[in-house]
C-alpha cells in the first residue's frame, strides 16, 4: 500500500481553506501510517485558483473537476461545493473507484442523499470509503461526550436540546447560494440543523422515531444580488449589484423529535439570533448526569454529576485539553493550551487516514449512511412544517 494517499479536493471557498489546511496540517501533527499528498485542486473558472493552490500547497490546479477524479494520482475526493454539486460530483468519484468525503448537508434533497447512499453501498463492496464533514464530531468535548454517553455515565437519557443560532443573515447580506433553493436545498435548516440532528444522533447513538411541531419562517425575502468578494459565509463587504432577487429558502427552522429510546428532543436553527455568531449549542440530560457543549468555548464541557449527594451537585466546567483523556487533544499542545475550529477538521483527516490504512478512527466517522439518517430527519422535519403534522420515520424512506 502506497504511504501517500493523494487528495482531490473539489471547491475553493470557505471549506476549500479549512479542508486544505487541514489536509496540509495533519501530516505533520499526527503520526499516522498513511499520510496526505496535497495533489489537485478543482474551482471554479472565476476565482484565481493558480493563487488559491500556491497559498495551501496544492500541486496542480484545474477547472475542470471530472479530470481531478479520473487522475490516478487522487485516491480520495474532496467535495466542498455548494449542496447541489454533491451528488454529482460524489456519484462520479464513487463510481471511478475513489474514497469520498463530502461536504454537509448530503445533499439539498432527499432523492439526492438517497443516491449518494446507494452509490455508496456499492463503491464500498470495492473498498471505497464515503465520509461526510460532519466535523463538530471531532472537537474533543464533542467526542468525549459521546464516549461518556456509551460507557452508561448519563444512565437513561430523557432530553435533548439542540441549537444552533448564527445571525449573519440580515437584510444586508446579499443573495449568496445559500439562499437559493435549487442551489442550498434549504437555508438554516439544512445548514445548521444538519450539524445538530448529526451531533445528537453521535452523541446519543440513538435515532429518531418522530418528528413534530416544526415551524419554519423566512423573513427576508428580497435581498441584493452579490457581485463578488466579502466575508467567507455572508458575504458582507463584497460588491453588490443594484438588482434584487427572491430569497427561496427558510431563515430559521424549529422542530421537536422523539428518540427510540424514549428520550424527547428540541432543535432551533437560525441565521438571525442577533447576538448569537456560531452558537452551536446541546445539552443533554439523563438519570445520572447531563452533559452541555457549546461551540462558542469549544473547549469545554459542562458536566452535572446526578449520582452526588444533592448538597454537592453543582455544573463542572471540564477543561476538554487533558491528553490522557480527551480524544485528539494528545497531538496538539499541552493541557488548556486551546485548540479552535480548523483542529476539527483535522483530526477528522486523521481518522480518514487512520480508517484508510486499515485501522479504526478514534470516534465513528459519519458515513453517507450515517448522513443519509441525518437528511431523512431534515426531510421531516420540512414536512412536519408544510404538513403541521408530527412525521413517523418509518414514513419517511
Ligand atoms: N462543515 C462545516 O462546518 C461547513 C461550513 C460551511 C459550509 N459548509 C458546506 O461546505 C460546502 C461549501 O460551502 P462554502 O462555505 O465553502 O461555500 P463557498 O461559496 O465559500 O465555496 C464554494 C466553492 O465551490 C466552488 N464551485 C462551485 N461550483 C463549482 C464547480 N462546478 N466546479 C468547481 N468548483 C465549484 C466555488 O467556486 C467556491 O470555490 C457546502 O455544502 C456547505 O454547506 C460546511
Amino acid at each position: 500500500m502506497a504511504k501517500e494517499i493523494g487528495i482531490g479536493l473539489i471547491g475553493a471557498g470557505f471549506m476549500g481553506r479549512a479542508h486544505s489546511n487541514a489536509w496540509d496540517s495533519v501530516n505533520q501533527f499526527f503520526d499516522l501510517p498513511r499520510h496526505a499528498g496535497m495533489n489537485i485542486l478543482a474551482g471554479h473558472h472565476s476565482e484565481d485558483l493558480a493563487a488559491f493552490a500556491r497559498t495551501w500547497g496544492w500541486k496542480q490546479h484545474t477547472t475542470d473537476w471530472h479530470s481531478l477524479i479520473s487522475d490516478e494520482s487522487v485516491g480520495i475526493v474532496d467535495v466542498a461545493t455548494p449542496n447541489n454539486f454533491h451528488r454529482e460530483m460524489a456519484v462520479a468519484a464513487l463510481q471511478a473507484g475513489k474514497s469520498v468525503v463530502c461536504e454537509k448537508p448530503l445533499a439539498g434533497t432527499l432523492e439526492d442523499a438517497r443516491a449518494m447512499r446507494d452509490a455508496a453501498r456499492k463503491a464500498k463492496r470495492k473498498g471505497a470509503n464515503a465520509w461526510v464533514w460532519f466535523n463538530y464530531r471531532r472537537c474533543p468535548a464533542v467526542a468525549f461526550a459521546h464516549q461518556l454517553v456509551k460507557s452508561g455515565k448519563l444512565g437513561r437519557i430523557y432530553h435533548v436540546r439542540a441549537q444552533y443560532l448564527q445571525d449573519w443573515g440580515g437584510p444586508e447580506t446579499p443573495l449568496l447560494w445559500r439562499f437559493i433553493g435549487k442551489e442550498a436545498g434549504s437555508g438554516a435548516h439544512g445548514d445548521l440543523n444538519a450539524h445538530i440532528i448529526d451531533m445528537a444522533r453521535f452523541i446519543t447513538g440513538d435515532e429518531f422515531s418522530e418528528v413534530s411541531g416544526a415551524i419554519q419562517e423566512t423573513f427576508i425575502t428580497e435581498r441584493t444580488l452579490p457581485d463578488g468578494g466579502g466575508s467567507a459565509i455572508s458575504g458582507k463587504g463584497g460588491a453588490r449589484r443594484k438588482k434584487t432577487g427572491r430569497s427561496t429558502v427558510d431563515d430559521c427552522l424549529l422542530f421537536l423529535g422523539r428518540f427510540k429510546k424514549g428520550a424527547v428532543a428540541s432543535f432551533e436553527a437560525t441565521r438571525l439570533a442577533t447576538g448569537n455568531q456560531n452558537a452551536n449549542r446541546i445539552e443533554i440530560n439523563g438519570e445520572k448526569g447531563s452533559i452541555r457543549f457549546d461551540f462558542e468555548r469549544m473547549n469545554e464541557l459542562g458536566w452535572w454529576d446526578h449520582t452526588l449527594e444533592p448538597g454537592l451537585r453543582g455544573w463542572s466546567r471540564i477543561m476538554c485539553t487533558d491528553g490522557e483523556a480527551h480524544p485528539y487533544v494528545a497531538n496538539y499542545w499541552p493541557a488548556a493550551h486551546l485548540i479552535g475550529y480548523e483542529h476539527c477538521f483535522t483530526s477528522m483527516c486523521s481518522d480518514m487516514l487512520r480508517v484508510a490504512a486499515g485501522r479504526k478512527p478514534v470516534v465513528p466517522l459519519p458515513d453517507f449512511e450515517d448522513a443519509y439518517q441525518t437528511q431523512r430527519v431534515l426531510h421531516a422535519a420540512v414536512r412536519s412544517a408544510k404538513e403541521r403534522a408530527p412525521i413517523r420515520m418509518s414514513q419517511v424512506k
